[in-house]
């Protein structure tokens, strides 16, 4: 079975002071938990703290992870990040369109597919998101939207596809408190899944993350299904004991 991979996404908070405590703290726990080893743990930061956090994690086991990149390779793309500057700060992951991202930046599907290429040329995994809204949700129309979201990154990165990383996120489940119940989020996995295993023979390899208030207390029946490969932590991944627990709901 591969391992689990918890994935946090601090989105825009943190601090110096409050990054390395937190750190210190998830290091701590993790140290004293002897099946962490199941479990892979990534950490996505805001830009700025990259540097701090690279240093913080080193030799800990977290990889390093960004919230964004751009999907052009250099030049006149004032306040963008580049692939390669993001490589050279270790980091392992990038989150690519997230739904923060495709609704208040106005991301679309073939320019979050060009995110995802990117970062896979770089020698990064991008984590895609995909996730209907609460309208698309109630009429129906959950399957269409997240097949239309991944098959965009699909054409475009043809052979590599298993190289990625895909978080379901429903939009109305992030930040609300109210998660998907395990069955929608398997239901919805099983699709994305079949999606790949007709674009690639290595689907089975590749993580399948539920992202949308997942927290201590739901962790481990998500995490228990059979096609949720692990989870993509917002609010829970601020909060040390939190982010801890669903790493050893993870590692069971
Ligand atoms: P949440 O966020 O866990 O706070 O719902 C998840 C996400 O947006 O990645």
């Amino acid at each position: 079975m591969k391992q689990k991979l918890i994935a946090g996404n601090w989105k825009m908070n943190g601090g110096l002071a409050a990054n390395k405590a937190l750190l210190h703290e998830l290091q701590q726990g993790l140290a004293h938990a002897l099946d962490s080893k199941h479990a892979q743990v990534a950490m996505c930061v805001p830009a700025v703290y990259l540097s701090q956090v690279q240093q913080l994690v080193m030799g800990s086991g977290i990889n390093l992870g960004a919230q964004d990149v751009s999907m052009h390779e250099h030049g006149a793309y004032t306040g963008e990040t580049s692939a390669s500057m993001l490589k050279d700060f270790a980091v392992r992951y990038v989150i690519v369109g997230h739904s923060e991202r495709r609704q208040n930046h106005g991301e679309t599907d073939v320019q979050v597919a060009l995110k995802a290429q990117r970062a896979l040329s770089a020698g990064m995994t991008p984590i895609v998101c995909v996730g209907e809204t609460l309208s698309e949700h109630e009429s129906g129309h959950t399957e269409d939207v997240v097949k239309r979201q991944l098959a965009a990154v699909i054409h475009a990165n043809g052979h590599c596809i298993s190289e990625i990383v895909v978080a379901y996120e429903p939009v109305w489940a992030i930040g609300t408190g109210k998660n998907a119940t395990p069955n929608q989020a398997q239901e919805v996995h099983a699709v994305l899944r079949a999606q790949l295993k007709a674009a690639t023979s290595q689907a089975e390899r590749v993580h399948i993350l539920y992202g949308g208030s997942m927290n201590a207390a739901n962790a481990a029946e998500l995490l228990s299904q059979p096609d949720i490969d692990g989870g993509l932590i917002g609010g829970a991944s601020l909060k040390s004991a939190d982010f801890l627990c669903i790493i050893a709901a993870a590692a069971r």
